[in-house]
């Protein structure tokens, strides 16, 4: 086996509101794995286009994003923040893999169908081979480790098919050009902590998220403090009062969210909210909640606004991002050109 130097890669779409799922299930993983890995976090603007956005409103919600990366904690001096479209290699590499995926592959993804819909016919080309991009981004920088959301484990599975199909395809070429066994890691995705997929306030069975039509459904990292407050009294929820651990919320699922969201926010179990909690009424729980919930986002909300008054500056962290992105992705699509038989002049 290869050994590949450690690398993070994950991306986040900019596409309306970031909420609380985002930021509990992605954000707060890009930031905690900073100190142990060297990093590329990616605004995926190009996967955002594959359902219709609004050009003023998608530029905003690209700078929107690098803000709240950055208001997080990542540190944009010592690991790379960028947009995706600023690096050519993401398009290229996802062709190649467009003509290594199979269609069978594609067609199993549950994220297309859901987004889909009833009307898969009048569905773009780039929803259905979305994946195949999301592959490019994080091969590109042959990144070993990505955290994401539980909504993206099938995605990842389909990265790691592509980067196992095109070692073993190219094999014998991989080996002639001197890279070894293998040319792309398989990557692992991390997907863990309290909250790898928080539910919406309005329906514990259906996930937190920027497309539903209900703002209450959400909680997002713009929203002031009388909102937060008001979206999490307003929650749904059962009349029975917490459990003292957590194996008591099988078959609750709304207070399993609500008691999820509380452990990510204080970096604690679930049973160590439990063991505080047990056998309070909602009405006592949810208050404690929301003043939680204020406490953490409030700062980073503030930080936003800051960032997003100056978006000449964001602008040039993302242009620099670009910059040192394409320095290590354009030697690996080189390499590509190389392994697939293109003839290359190197001028990437
Ligand atoms: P997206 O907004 O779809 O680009 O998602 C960005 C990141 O947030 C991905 O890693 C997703 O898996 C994660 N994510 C999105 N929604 C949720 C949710 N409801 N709970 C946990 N993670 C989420
Ligand atoms: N598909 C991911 C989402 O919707 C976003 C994404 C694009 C991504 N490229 C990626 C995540 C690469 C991790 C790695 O959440």
């Amino acid at each position: 086996m290869t050994a590949f130097e450690p690398r993070v890669f994950s991306g986040v779409q900019p596409t309306g509101n970031l909420h609380l799922g985002n930021y509990l299930g992605a954000i707060t993983r890009f930031v905690a794995l900073q100190d142990e890995y060297p990093c590329v976090y990616c605004v995926v603007d190009m996967h955002a286009i594959t359902v219709w956005q609004e050009p003023t409103e998608l530029t905003n919600a690209i700078r929107s994003v690098t803000a709240a990366f950055i208001a997080a904690g990542i540190d944009p001096d010592k690991h790379v923040i960028f947009n995706q479209s600023q690096v050519h290699q993401h398009a290229e590499l996802a062709w190649v893999f467009n003509c290594v995926a199979r269609m069978g592959w594609l067609n199993r993804m549950t994220q297309f169908k859901e987004k889909a819909g009833k009307d898969k016919e009048n569905a773009s080309v780039g929803l259905f081979a979305y994946p195949t991009l999301m592959a490019a981004d994080i091969l590109a920088y042959k990144a070993t480790h990505v955290p994401v959301g539980e909504d993206q484990k099938q995605h990842l599975e389909l990265t790691r098919n592509i980067a196992q199909k095109f070692n073993h395809d190219f094999a014998g070429r991989i080996a002639e050009l001197g890279h070894g066994e293998e040319y792309f890691p398989v990557t692992e995705p991390i997907i863990q902590g309290p909250a790898t997929r928080v539910m919406s306030l309005r329906d514990g069975s259906k996930k937190m998220s920027k497309s539903d039509a209900s703002d209450y459904s959400r909680i997002n990292l713009t929203d002031d403090r009388d909102t937060i407050a008001t979206k999490i009294r307003k929650a749904k929820t059962d009349p029975e009062p917490l459990p003292s651990e957590a194996k008591g919320l099988e078959g609750r699922a709304e207070a399993d969210n609500l008691v999820g969201i509380y452990a990510a926010l204080s970096e604690k179990s679930r049973d160590a909210v439990l063991a505080e909690f047990g056998g309070a009424p909602f009405a006592t729980f949810k208050p404690a909640l929301a003043e939680l919930a204020v406490e953490k986002l409030a700062p980073m909300n503030g930080e936003m606004r800051r960032l997003l008054a100056d978006p000449g500056h964001l602008d040039a962290v993302l242009a620099r991002g670009a910059d040192q992105a394409a320095e290590i992705a354009a030697p690996v699509i080189d390499g590509v050109r190389d392994i697939v038989g293109f003839v290359s002049s190197r001028r990437s």
